[in-house]
């Protein structure tokens, strides 16, 4: 199903809907439309998953070794390798990657913790809820910051005003690289050893983003990985988390799993000392159950070896979906990193921003492609102050209102998928789509 342009009129395919009429009302003149149903979905997740992925599942089934294992152990070697890093620990998501993190900055086995109950971390109002939820579930206050416009990432201008203003017993920043799109990692550095703060990175949308020589997260002392179905590699569910630091690291590992000696490198030094206990029961740390199966790695293993060819991908989708912006009122958040076609940045495209000149504008597209069968979200979830667990759950949160741009932001902006699986006649589809969307009349 395509829209056919001829000369100065198009057709545009419409399902039969409560909406269409909306629809009609706004469409240009020299529009015909024609009602039928469109055969080209455009979603926004994929599952990724290729028949020479599916082939080293059941390998790995029929195995009989299913839990935490060789595979998880090759697949942590291969992605320590990729991020430029020296250690990266699996586990079942990118959510318990932040948990793991935050348990290991509070209760580390050796050195004193780097976070105490209390202290405030440093994060966007444009935020996951599984950035969030493991600061306040252990302990510590998320101080949210407004993000900018043009990244969408957190404003280290607006953060550093908090932190002059004394707010809270600020000790850490824990920016998210949202969408595909790296954060600069010396601006982190500067900032945080400015402040003394602990720099975590949320970096679970941006596999594949590095800045200069750097892989987004890998400044500052570690960063958490997804690998959920749709992202830049997938393991169906799974996460991690990259750091150089060996002790980290180790704590990482036991608390991953019951808080076990086991896995750790430095698991021979706990069992010379702990003589009494049978050093295949040694527990030296919190813990929890987040680890990884085997099928998980091994699938992770096959997809990492293409993550470049997938990110190229993603790359001329946004590259698309910006010329068909182009010209008209709508535009792509974080663009710069296409048109500049800098070398040194590159951004992976989770999903494509695009950003409305107003509320009403957006409402009006957003039908529009719902009705074609592209499917649309919110940034993330929008402005996380709006969100009513938060207004529940943490009682000193901000009024939703203080953080302007990351509330114009949920008004006026939405998501299109750029899944490296989509068809070349998906990709034409979804710009052509797009740019006769821009052309629909709204409220000004
Ligand atoms: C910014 C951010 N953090 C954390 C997560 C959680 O990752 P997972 O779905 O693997 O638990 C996501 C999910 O995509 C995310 O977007």
């Amino acid at each position: 199903m395509n829209i056919a342009h001829q000369d100065d009129y198009i057709e545009v395919p419409l399902k039969h809907h409560s909406d269409s009429a909306f629809l009609l009302e706004r469409l240009p003149t020299k529009v015909i439309c024609s009602c039928y149903i469109s055969a080209m979905r455009i979603p926004l997740a994929s599952s990724g998953l290729r028949p020479e992925d599916l082939a080293i599942a059941i390998e790995v089934l029929q195995s009989g070794n299913l839990t935490m294992g060789k595979h998880v152990k090759n697949f942590e070697i291969q992605m320590a390798d990729y991020l430029g890093v020296s250690n990266f620990v699996m586990m079942n998501s990118g959510s318990s990657a932040n948990l793991a993190i935050f348990e290991a900055l509070l209760r580390p086995t050796k050195s004193s913790p780097l976070l105490e109950e209390d202290d405030g971390v440093l994060v966007p109002a444009i935020a996951w809820p599984t950035t969030i939820w493991p600061i306040i579930q252990l302990g510590l206050h998320p101080v949210f910051v407004d993000v900018e416009a043009d990244s969408l990432a957190i404003d280290l201008e607006k953060a550093q005003n908090l932190i002059n203003l004394g707010r809270r017993n600020i000790k850490a920043i824990f920016p998210i690289h949202p969408l595909g799109y790296g954060v600069d990692p010396s601006r982190l550095d500067n900032f945080s050893r400015m402040n003394n703060l602990v720099q975590i990175n949320d970096v679970c949308e941006s596999l594949g983003s590095w800045y200069g020589d750097k892989h987004a997260g890998t400044s500052g002392l570690a960063g958490s990985f997804s690998f959920y179905f749709s992202h830049h590699i997938t393991t169906m569910e799974g996460g991690g988390v990259a750091t150089n630091n060996e002790e980290f690291a180790d704590d990482l590992r036991s608390i991953r799993s019951h808080g076990w000696s086991r896995d750790r490198k430095d698991s021979a030094s706990w069992s010379e000392h702990l003589t009494q206990n049978d050093s295949k029961f040694l527990f030296v740390s919190t813990g929890y159950n987040i680890r990884p199966m085997e099928i998980q790695a091994a699938i992770g293993s096959s997809q990492i070896r293409d993550i470049d060819s997938f990110i190229s991908k993603r790359r001329i989708i946004a590259s698309r979906v910006l010329e068909s912006v182009k010209g008209t009122q709508l535009s792509v958040i974080g663009d710069q990193t296409l048109i500049n076609q800098i070398d040194s940045k590159n951004h992976s495209w989770m999903l494509i921003p695009i950003q409305c000149k107003n509320a009403n504008q957006k409402n009006v597209v957003v039908k529009f492609l719902n009705e074609l069968e592209i499917e649309t979200r919110p940034v993330l979830t929008g402005n996380f102050l709006s969100q009513p667990a938060i207004e529940r759950i943490d009682k000193h949160h901000e009024n939703p209102l203080n953080f302007p741009v990351s509330k114009h932001i949920s008004e006026t902006c939405f998501l299109v998928g750029a899944h490296h699986d989509l068809s070349s006649e998906q990709i034409d589809f979804l710009s052509q789509s797009i740019n006769h969307a821009s052309k629909l009349k709204y409220d000004e």
